[in-house]
Protein backbone atom coordinates (compact mmCIF):
# COMPACT_ATOMS: atom_id res chain seq x y z
CA UNK A 1 0.00 0.00 0.00
CA UNK A 2 1.20 3.66 -0.16
CA UNK A 3 -1.08 6.04 1.35
CA UNK A 4 -0.38 9.32 1.23
CA UNK A 5 -2.40 11.45 4.14
CA UNK A 6 0.44 14.29 4.87
CA UNK A 7 -1.11 16.97 2.81
CA UNK A 8 -0.38 19.43 5.56
CA UNK A 9 3.29 19.53 5.41
CA UNK A 10 3.31 19.09 1.35
CA UNK A 11 0.37 17.96 -0.99
CA UNK A 12 1.00 14.93 -3.09
CA UNK A 13 0.99 14.00 -5.52
CA UNK A 14 1.29 16.77 -7.92
CA UNK A 15 -1.27 16.71 -10.25
CA UNK A 16 -0.43 15.96 -13.91
CA UNK A 17 -0.76 19.76 -15.26
CA UNK A 18 1.53 20.94 -12.56
CA UNK A 19 4.35 19.12 -13.20
CA UNK A 20 3.63 19.35 -16.99
CA UNK A 21 3.76 23.05 -16.55
CA UNK A 22 7.44 22.96 -14.72
CA UNK A 23 8.75 20.74 -17.61
CA UNK A 24 7.83 23.49 -19.84
CA UNK A 25 9.24 26.40 -17.41
CA UNK A 26 12.26 24.50 -18.21
CA UNK A 27 12.62 23.85 -21.58
CA UNK A 28 10.18 25.85 -23.90
CA UNK A 29 9.61 28.95 -21.45
CA UNK A 30 13.23 28.80 -20.18
CA UNK A 31 14.19 32.17 -20.07
CA UNK A 32 14.82 35.02 -17.17
CA UNK A 33 11.41 37.07 -17.11
CA UNK A 34 11.65 41.11 -16.72
CA UNK A 35 15.44 40.95 -17.60
CA UNK A 36 15.75 40.30 -20.92
CA UNK A 37 13.70 41.29 -24.24
CA UNK A 38 13.58 37.57 -26.02
CA UNK A 39 11.15 35.42 -26.70
CA UNK A 40 11.84 33.05 -23.77
CA UNK A 41 12.20 36.56 -21.13
CA UNK A 42 8.78 37.95 -22.28
CA UNK A 43 6.96 34.21 -21.93
CA UNK A 44 8.34 33.83 -18.67
CA UNK A 45 6.96 37.19 -17.41
CA UNK A 46 3.64 36.23 -19.00
CA UNK A 47 3.49 32.93 -17.16
CA UNK A 48 4.85 36.00 -13.90
CA UNK A 49 1.64 37.47 -14.88
CA UNK A 50 -0.85 35.42 -15.44
CA UNK A 51 0.30 33.90 -12.01
CA UNK A 52 -0.25 36.82 -10.07
CA UNK A 53 -3.51 37.02 -11.50
CA UNK A 54 -4.75 33.39 -10.86
CA UNK A 55 -3.76 33.90 -7.27
CA UNK A 56 -5.14 37.42 -6.79
CA UNK A 57 -8.87 35.85 -8.23
CA UNK A 58 -8.43 32.94 -6.08
CA UNK A 59 -8.43 35.28 -2.88
CA UNK A 60 -10.20 38.11 -4.51
CA UNK A 61 -7.03 41.01 -4.10
CA UNK A 62 -7.66 44.13 -6.03
CA UNK A 63 -5.53 42.94 -8.79
CA UNK A 64 -2.20 40.75 -9.41
CA UNK A 65 0.14 43.73 -8.70
CA UNK A 66 -0.96 43.09 -5.05
CA UNK A 67 0.74 39.51 -4.65
CA UNK A 68 4.13 38.84 -4.26
CA UNK A 69 6.10 35.80 -5.35
CA UNK A 70 7.86 34.30 -2.09
CA UNK A 71 10.13 31.03 -1.15
CA UNK A 72 7.77 29.47 0.48
CA UNK A 73 5.05 30.69 3.50
CA UNK A 74 7.98 30.97 6.06
CA UNK A 75 9.64 34.02 3.69
CA UNK A 76 6.43 35.40 3.23
CA UNK A 77 5.92 35.61 7.04
CA UNK A 78 9.25 37.23 7.81
CA UNK A 79 8.53 39.71 4.92
CA UNK A 80 5.36 41.20 6.33
CA UNK A 81 6.68 40.77 10.12
CA UNK A 82 10.21 42.70 9.50
CA UNK A 83 9.15 44.88 6.80
CA UNK A 84 6.10 45.98 9.17
CA UNK A 85 7.92 46.79 12.42
CA UNK A 86 10.13 49.63 14.08
CA UNK A 87 11.89 49.57 17.25
CA UNK A 88 9.89 49.86 20.06
CA UNK A 89 6.48 48.48 18.54
CA UNK A 90 4.88 45.60 19.94
CA UNK A 91 2.66 42.77 18.11
CA UNK A 92 -0.34 40.19 19.46
CA UNK A 93 0.08 37.10 18.40
CA UNK A 94 -1.28 33.72 19.66
CA UNK A 95 0.40 30.27 21.06
CA UNK A 96 -1.04 28.33 17.92
CA UNK A 97 1.18 29.67 15.96
CA UNK A 98 4.00 28.25 13.59
CA UNK A 99 7.84 28.72 14.70
CA UNK A 100 7.67 30.50 11.06
CA UNK A 101 6.15 33.26 13.23
CA UNK A 102 7.09 32.68 17.04
CA UNK A 103 11.01 32.45 16.38
CA UNK A 104 10.82 35.70 14.08
CA UNK A 105 9.06 37.46 17.17
CA UNK A 106 10.73 35.75 19.72
CA UNK A 107 14.15 36.82 18.02
CA UNK A 108 13.44 40.31 17.52
CA UNK A 109 12.11 40.18 21.17
CA UNK A 110 15.33 38.60 22.86
CA UNK A 111 17.41 41.82 20.81
CA UNK A 112 15.04 44.38 22.92
CA UNK A 113 13.66 45.24 19.45
CA UNK A 114 9.29 44.76 19.76
CA UNK A 115 7.41 43.51 22.81
CA UNK A 116 5.46 40.57 22.38
CA UNK A 117 1.93 39.12 23.45
CA UNK A 118 1.16 35.85 22.94
CA UNK A 119 -2.47 34.93 23.79
CA UNK A 120 -3.51 31.44 24.74
CA UNK A 121 -6.34 29.73 22.56
CA UNK A 122 -10.06 28.82 24.62
CA UNK A 123 -11.08 25.07 25.20
CA UNK A 124 -12.57 25.19 21.20
CA UNK A 125 -8.90 25.98 20.61
CA UNK A 126 -9.56 29.35 18.63
CA UNK A 127 -8.37 32.68 19.58
CA UNK A 128 -10.85 35.17 19.23
CA UNK A 129 -11.75 38.97 18.39
CA UNK A 130 -12.28 40.01 21.93
CA UNK A 131 -9.01 38.31 23.17
CA UNK A 132 -7.29 40.58 20.57
CA UNK A 133 -8.96 43.81 21.07
CA UNK A 134 -8.33 43.49 25.06
CA UNK A 135 -4.77 42.69 24.03
CA UNK A 136 -4.21 46.04 22.59
CA UNK A 137 -1.54 48.77 23.38
CA UNK A 138 -0.79 51.92 22.64
CA UNK A 139 2.33 50.61 20.44
CA UNK A 140 0.37 48.00 18.93
CA UNK A 141 1.87 47.99 15.21
CA UNK A 142 0.85 44.39 14.22
CA UNK A 143 -1.17 41.53 14.80
CA UNK A 144 -0.79 37.76 13.72
CA UNK A 145 -2.99 34.87 13.71
CA UNK A 146 -3.03 31.79 11.63
CA UNK A 147 -6.21 31.26 9.79
CA UNK A 148 -5.78 27.30 10.67
CA UNK A 149 -3.50 25.25 13.05
CA UNK A 150 -1.44 22.57 12.00
CA UNK A 151 -1.36 21.05 14.43
CA UNK A 152 -5.38 20.64 15.53
CA UNK A 153 -6.89 22.04 11.55
CA UNK A 154 -8.80 24.24 14.09
CA UNK A 155 -9.70 27.56 12.08
CA UNK A 156 -9.83 30.61 13.53
CA UNK A 157 -12.08 33.00 13.63
CA UNK A 158 -10.21 35.75 11.03
CA UNK A 159 -12.82 37.79 9.60
CA UNK A 160 -14.08 38.59 13.17
CA UNK A 161 -10.57 39.38 14.25
CA UNK A 162 -9.92 41.13 10.97
CA UNK A 163 -13.08 43.48 11.39
CA UNK A 164 -12.20 43.90 15.00
CA UNK A 165 -8.57 45.01 14.29
CA UNK A 166 -9.64 47.24 11.35
CA UNK A 167 -11.62 49.33 13.34
CA UNK A 168 -9.18 49.94 16.05
CA UNK A 169 -6.32 50.49 12.99
CA UNK A 170 -3.75 47.96 13.57
CA UNK A 171 -2.85 45.59 10.75
CA UNK A 172 -3.24 42.25 10.45
CA UNK A 173 -1.28 39.17 8.73
CA UNK A 174 -3.05 36.27 8.46
CA UNK A 175 -0.94 33.06 8.15
CA UNK A 176 -2.99 30.66 5.98
CA UNK A 177 -0.38 27.90 5.21
CA UNK A 178 -3.10 25.43 6.20
CA UNK A 179 -5.84 27.42 4.89
CA UNK A 180 -5.56 28.46 1.38
CA UNK A 181 -6.75 25.83 -1.52
CA UNK A 182 -8.89 24.05 1.59
CA UNK A 183 -11.55 26.42 2.46
CA UNK A 184 -12.10 30.04 0.66
CA UNK A 185 -9.98 32.57 1.01
CA UNK A 186 -11.38 36.19 0.78
CA UNK A 187 -8.36 39.00 1.63
CA UNK A 188 -10.83 41.99 0.94
CA UNK A 189 -13.62 40.39 3.26
CA UNK A 190 -11.23 39.21 5.94
CA UNK A 191 -9.87 43.17 6.09
CA UNK A 192 -6.41 41.76 6.42
CA UNK A 193 -3.37 44.07 5.91
CA UNK A 194 -1.08 41.03 4.76
CA UNK A 195 -2.24 37.41 3.63
CA UNK A 196 1.01 34.80 3.82
CA UNK A 197 0.28 31.29 2.23
CA UNK A 198 2.57 28.40 0.68
CA UNK A 199 2.74 27.42 -2.94
CA UNK A 200 3.43 24.28 -2.31
CA UNK A 201 0.52 22.74 0.14
CA UNK A 202 -3.16 23.51 -0.75
CA UNK A 203 -2.67 25.32 -4.03
CA UNK A 204 -0.58 22.06 -5.55
CA UNK A 205 2.22 23.73 -6.85
CA UNK A 206 6.02 22.83 -6.46
CA UNK A 207 8.00 23.32 -3.22
CA UNK A 208 10.16 26.33 -3.24
CA UNK A 209 6.67 28.52 -3.81
CA UNK A 210 4.78 31.16 -2.05
CA UNK A 211 3.25 34.09 -1.46
CA UNK A 212 1.94 37.29 0.58
CA UNK A 213 -0.57 39.20 -0.17
CA UNK A 214 -0.19 42.96 0.44
CA UNK A 215 -3.22 45.18 0.85
CA UNK A 216 -3.63 48.50 -1.10
CA UNK A 217 -2.17 51.14 1.31
CA UNK A 218 0.36 48.68 3.67
CA UNK A 219 3.91 49.97 2.98
CA UNK A 220 6.57 47.26 4.23
CA UNK A 221 9.76 48.02 4.18
CA UNK A 222 12.22 45.59 2.05
CA UNK A 223 13.36 42.48 3.31
CA UNK A 224 15.83 41.99 0.58
CA UNK A 225 17.24 43.98 -2.39
CA UNK A 226 18.58 43.58 -5.80
CA UNK A 227 17.97 43.18 -9.28
CA UNK A 228 14.35 43.57 -10.11
CA UNK A 229 14.85 44.35 -13.86
CA UNK A 230 13.52 48.01 -13.11
CA UNK A 231 15.16 51.18 -12.69
CA UNK A 232 18.37 49.65 -13.26
CA UNK A 233 20.16 52.77 -13.26
CA UNK A 234 19.48 53.51 -9.86
CA UNK A 235 21.70 51.83 -7.15
CA UNK A 236 18.81 51.99 -4.95
CA UNK A 237 15.78 49.81 -4.55
CA UNK A 238 12.71 50.65 -6.77
CA UNK A 239 9.45 51.52 -4.72
CA UNK A 240 7.35 50.04 -7.09
CA UNK A 241 5.20 47.07 -5.86
CA UNK A 242 5.56 43.77 -6.44
CA UNK A 243 8.79 43.47 -8.10
CA UNK A 244 10.43 45.75 -5.11
CA UNK A 245 10.01 42.86 -3.12
CA UNK A 246 11.19 40.07 -5.40
CA UNK A 247 14.83 40.90 -5.85
CA UNK A 248 16.76 38.81 -7.98
CA UNK A 249 16.19 35.81 -10.55
CA UNK A 250 12.01 34.19 -9.85
CA UNK A 251 11.22 30.49 -9.28
CA UNK A 252 10.15 29.86 -12.60
CA UNK A 253 10.00 26.93 -12.98
CA UNK A 254 7.73 26.32 -9.68
CA UNK A 255 5.73 29.68 -10.24
CA UNK A 256 4.68 27.93 -13.73
CA UNK A 257 3.82 24.82 -11.80
CA UNK A 258 2.17 27.15 -9.16
CA UNK A 259 -0.01 28.69 -11.77
CA UNK A 260 -1.52 25.24 -13.02
CA UNK A 261 -2.11 24.45 -9.20
CA UNK A 262 -3.82 27.14 -8.72
CA UNK A 263 -5.77 27.42 -12.01
CA UNK A 264 -6.87 23.88 -10.62
CA UNK A 265 -8.11 25.16 -7.59
CA UNK A 266 -10.07 27.64 -9.19
CA UNK A 267 -12.28 25.75 -11.13
CA UNK A 268 -12.31 22.09 -8.89
CA UNK A 269 -11.96 23.85 -5.47
CA UNK A 270 -15.34 23.45 -4.00
CA UNK A 271 -15.51 20.02 -4.99
CA UNK A 272 -12.38 19.02 -4.02
CA UNK A 273 -12.69 20.87 -0.44
CA UNK A 274 -16.30 19.23 -0.21
CA UNK A 275 -14.64 15.77 -0.59
CA UNK A 276 -11.54 16.29 1.84
CA UNK A 277 -14.48 17.18 4.49
CA UNK A 278 -16.18 13.90 3.63
CA UNK A 279 -12.92 12.05 4.58
CA UNK A 280 -11.55 14.21 6.85
CA UNK A 281 -15.30 13.47 8.65
CA UNK A 282 -15.18 9.61 8.28
CA UNK A 283 -11.59 9.67 9.79
CA UNK A 284 -12.84 11.76 12.70
CA UNK A 285 -15.25 9.34 13.41
CA UNK A 286 -13.42 6.43 13.26
CA UNK A 287 -10.72 7.79 15.69
CA UNK A 288 -13.06 8.76 18.19
CA UNK A 289 -14.78 4.90 18.41
CA UNK A 290 -11.37 3.77 19.05
CA UNK A 291 -10.72 3.40 22.93
CA UNK A 292 -7.60 4.38 23.28
CA UNK A 293 -7.48 7.32 21.18
CA UNK A 294 -6.92 11.11 22.44
CA UNK A 295 -8.12 13.72 19.45
CA UNK A 296 -7.35 17.24 19.74
CA UNK A 297 -9.08 18.50 16.57
CA UNK A 298 -12.42 19.84 16.97
CA UNK A 299 -15.06 17.93 16.40
CA UNK A 300 -17.32 20.01 13.80
CA UNK A 301 -16.59 19.77 10.35
CA UNK A 302 -16.84 23.75 10.15
CA UNK A 303 -14.53 24.06 12.50
CA UNK A 304 -11.42 22.79 11.02
CA UNK A 305 -9.34 22.33 7.77
CA UNK A 306 -8.45 18.00 6.85
CA UNK A 307 -5.88 17.87 9.47
CA UNK A 308 -6.80 15.80 12.23
CA UNK A 309 -4.75 15.26 15.42
CA UNK A 310 -4.16 12.32 17.55
CA UNK A 311 -2.67 9.88 20.08
CA UNK A 312 -2.53 6.05 20.91
CA UNK A 313 -2.74 5.28 24.15
CA UNK A 314 0.74 6.17 25.79
CA UNK A 315 2.41 5.60 22.87
CA UNK A 316 4.91 8.39 21.10
CA UNK A 317 3.62 9.59 18.44
CA UNK A 318 7.26 8.91 16.41
CA UNK A 319 6.34 5.41 16.89
CA UNK A 320 3.15 5.36 15.70
CA UNK A 321 3.70 7.33 12.41
CA UNK A 322 7.11 5.18 11.98
CA UNK A 323 5.10 2.33 12.60
CA UNK A 324 2.15 3.16 9.84
CA UNK A 325 4.84 4.43 7.42
CA UNK A 326 6.07 0.50 7.89
CA UNK A 327 2.40 -0.50 7.04
CA UNK A 328 2.92 2.14 3.90
CA UNK A 329 0.85 5.09 5.71
CA UNK A 330 2.52 8.60 5.25
CA UNK A 331 1.56 10.60 7.96
CA UNK A 332 3.97 12.84 10.70
CA UNK A 333 4.46 12.54 14.02
CA UNK A 334 6.70 14.83 16.76
CA UNK A 335 6.12 18.29 17.27
CA UNK A 336 4.95 20.22 14.24
CA UNK A 337 7.04 23.02 14.80
CA UNK A 338 4.54 24.67 16.89
CA UNK A 339 6.19 24.67 20.78
CA UNK A 340 3.10 26.75 21.80
CA UNK A 341 0.90 24.46 20.71
CA UNK A 342 1.85 21.17 21.80
CA UNK A 343 2.89 23.15 25.00
CA UNK A 344 -0.95 23.85 25.85
CA UNK A 345 -2.09 20.75 24.48
CA UNK A 346 0.23 19.27 26.65
CA UNK A 347 1.85 17.10 23.97
CA UNK A 348 5.29 18.60 24.18
CA UNK A 349 7.04 15.68 25.29
CA UNK A 350 5.36 13.12 23.26
CA UNK A 351 3.70 15.10 20.05
CA UNK A 352 0.54 14.03 17.86
CA UNK A 353 0.11 11.74 15.35
CA UNK A 354 -1.14 14.50 12.33
CA UNK A 355 -3.06 12.86 9.67
CA UNK A 356 -4.36 15.60 6.81
CA UNK A 357 -5.96 13.87 3.88
CA UNK A 358 -6.75 15.57 0.88
CA UNK A 359 -9.64 15.18 -1.93
CA UNK A 360 -6.67 12.83 -3.95
CA UNK A 361 -7.40 10.28 -0.96
CA UNK A 362 -10.35 7.64 -1.11
CA UNK A 363 -12.34 6.29 1.65
CA UNK A 364 -10.45 3.13 1.17
CA UNK A 365 -7.50 4.90 2.42
CA UNK A 366 -8.98 6.23 5.20
CA UNK A 367 -10.50 2.33 5.93
CA UNK A 368 -6.98 1.03 5.57
CA UNK A 369 -5.48 3.71 7.92
CA UNK A 370 -8.23 3.10 10.57
CA UNK A 371 -7.60 -0.69 10.80
CA UNK A 372 -4.14 -0.40 10.76
CA UNK A 373 -4.68 1.77 13.93
CA UNK A 374 -6.90 -0.96 15.65
CA UNK A 375 -4.48 -3.71 14.96
CA UNK A 376 -1.88 -1.60 16.66
CA UNK A 377 -3.91 -0.85 19.54
CA UNK A 378 -4.91 -4.55 20.44
N1 LIG B 1 4.67 23.64 8.14
C1 LIG B 1 4.45 22.34 7.61
C2 LIG B 1 3.76 21.42 8.58
O1 LIG B 1 3.05 21.87 9.41
C3 LIG B 1 5.67 21.76 7.04
O2 LIG B 1 3.95 20.23 8.49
Amino acid sequence: MDVYLDNAATSHPKPQPVIDAVLAALTVMNGNPGRSGHMRALGGARMLLKCRETLAALMNAPSGGHVVFCFNATDALNMAIKGSLRVGDHVVSTLMEHNSVLRVLKGLEVRGLIEVTLLSPDESGTVSDKKFERALRRNTALCISTHASNVTGAIQPVAAIGDCLSRHGVRYLIDGSQAIGHVPVDVSALKCALYAFPGHKGLLGPQGTGGLYIAPDTPLETFREGGTGSSSESMLQPADPPECYESGTVNLPGIAGLQAGAALVSEEGRKHWARERELTRMLYDGLSAMETVTLYSPAEDAARVGVVSFNLGDRMSTAVADALDQRGIAVRGGLHCAPGMHGWLRTLRRGTVRVSPSWQNTPEDIDYLLAVLRDMER
